[in-house]
């Protein structure tokens, strides 16, 4: 069956109405503030309150990714909006307090440890068949049910075994943060006055206290108890020390990166999985090849960290479902000074965003690029590696890509190689973006065992 359509996408703003005009939609979707000339060109400029960039250009954001880090650090609102949870952490510290944390952060994520997390993430996928399969002939909502997923797979790989941690006061905590500091970046974004709250002053909330306190109670039982077992997360930061400056990491900094990868991980992953789902009901051609390799493959087994490499379709599907619905679909920096960005004019202070979603649906960039092709990542040096940016890219890059990329690409194998997925007809997702690019309305499949 050849899809007849193709599949969900954001309207992106008519140039003639006037980005400014539609704030009052952007409130709801912070994607409705890129226009379609951001598909179409490779910078856009505006003014909306502050100065802004949007830049689609390879090579250029590549100058700012790569080679000009210091010219282009995180931006203010980043930082703003992450640091009453995370602190200073990997994710938003600057200069030598990033420097060092990422060294120390370094081996956490390395190859062969990769492949001695997969157990959990392999589990994780074998307890997502078990619920699937309970709920019948009824219709699941995929993106709750890959949430659970992955947060199951985060906490055991930070946590494991962790008593002293309440997984659903976590999540909670989580997700209330995410919603409330969500709908405050946009006026951030476009510089709204300052006596708009920010998340520092109204998420003193005890939701996140609670969350920082149960992190510190697991780290301090973790350092009288020892360590047993698979090293986790935690075990692996406690030794993880700077091999220039021979620093660890004290009680605090070892929780805002512990809360870090729980922020940063889990729900990007499962978002990762859910757009991916929805796009195996939307094309049941590629949904039956998939499901070919990974039963060939998998011979009845859950996938384990060793059939990835032999998993090449799945994880073209994984790749394409990124291009299409990048999780993190826009990023954004603060300009340390003046410059000149692809013929624009950019001044000290001015922010620059790389909105990843329009650069993956780039018209002078892909062919095709609303169309659902995975096989466009069968030969991955045909890719420009500036033109695809999921996990961003330069020092800055996500640390945790390896590790998303496995687990999605074992949970989404195992379960393939079990049901057999198809649409609720008028259940087609929205896409959202808040702070990550989510399906509004849910991924509602039903699962027939194969
Ligand atoms: C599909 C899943 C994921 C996506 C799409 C994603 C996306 C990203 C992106 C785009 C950035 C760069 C942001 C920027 O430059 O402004 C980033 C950074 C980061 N990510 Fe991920 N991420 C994912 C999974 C993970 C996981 C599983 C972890 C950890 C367990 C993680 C931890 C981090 C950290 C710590 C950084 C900051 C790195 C630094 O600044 O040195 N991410 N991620």
């Amino acid at each position: 069956m050849i899809p007849a359509s193709l599949p969900v996408r954001v309207p992106l703003v008519n140039d003639e109405v006037g980005i400014f005009k539609s704030l009052q939609m952007a409130r709801h979707n912070i994607l409705s503030i890129i226009p379609a000339s951001a598909t179409k060109q490779p910078t856009v400029s505006g003014k909306t309150g502050k100065r802004w960039h949007m830049v689609m250009d390879p090579p250029i954001i590549r100058e700012i990714l790569l080679d000009r880090l210091d010219d282009y650090p995180k931006s203010v609102v980043t930082k703003n909006l992450l640091k009453p949870a995370i602190g200073e952490s990997l994710f938003i510290a600057e200069g030598a307090h990033w420097r060092w944390q990422r060294r120390a952060a370094a081996p956490v994520f390395s190859a062969r440890n990769m492949l001695n997390l997969s157990p959990i993430m392999t589990s994780a996928a074998q307890r997502s068949c078990e619920r699937i399969a309970a709920a019948g002939q009824r219709a699941v909502n995929m993106l709750d049910e890959m949430v659970t997923t992955t947060f199951d797979v985060i906490s055991d790989v930070t946590f494991s075994g962790g008593d002293t941690f309440d997984r659903d006061a976590v999540y909670t905590a989580i997700d209330d943060y995410i919603a409330q500091a969500g709908k405050i970046s946009l006026f951030d974004v476009l510089g709204f006055p300052d006596w708009v709250p920010r998340p520092d002053r109204i998420m003193s909330g005890k939701a996140l206290q609670n969350m920082k306190q149960m992190a510190d109670r697991a780290i301090d039982a973790r350092a009288q108890r020892g360590k047993d077992g698979t090293p986790d997360l935690l075990d692996l930061l406690l030794d993880g020390i700077d091999p220039k400056t021979k620093r660890k990491m004290n009680t605090a900094e070892l929780r805002d990166n512990l809360l870090t990868f729980i922020v940063a991980g889990h729900e990007t992953t499962a978002l990762t999985l859910s757009w991916s789902l929805y796009l195996m009901g939307f094309d049941q051609t590629a949904q039956e090849k998939a499901r070919s390799e990974a039963q060939s493959v998998l011979q009845g087994r859950a996938a384990t960290g060793d059939d990835v490499a032999n998993l090449p379709y799945i994880r073209q599907i994984i790749d394409e479902a990124l291009r299409l619905y990048p999780p993190a679909g826009m990023i954004s920096r603060t300009a340390q000074k003046a410059d000149t960005l692809g013929g624009c004019e950019v001044r000290r202070g001015d922010t620059v965003m790389i909105p990843i979603y329009a650069l993956g649906r780039h018209e002078l960039l892909w062919d095709d690029p609303d169309a659902f092709k995975p096989e466009r990542f069968a030969d991955r040096k045909a890719i420009d590696r500036y033109a695809y940016l999921p996990f961003g890219d330069g020092p800055r890059i996500c640390i945790g890509a390896s590790f998303a990329l496995q687990e999605a690409v074992i949970i989404l194998a195992t379960l393939l190689s079990r049901f057999k997925f198809l649409p609720v007809k008028g259940k087609d997702p929205d896409p959202i973006m808040i702070l990550t690019l989510r399906p509004n309305g849910g991924v509602w499949l039903t699962a027939e065992p194969v």
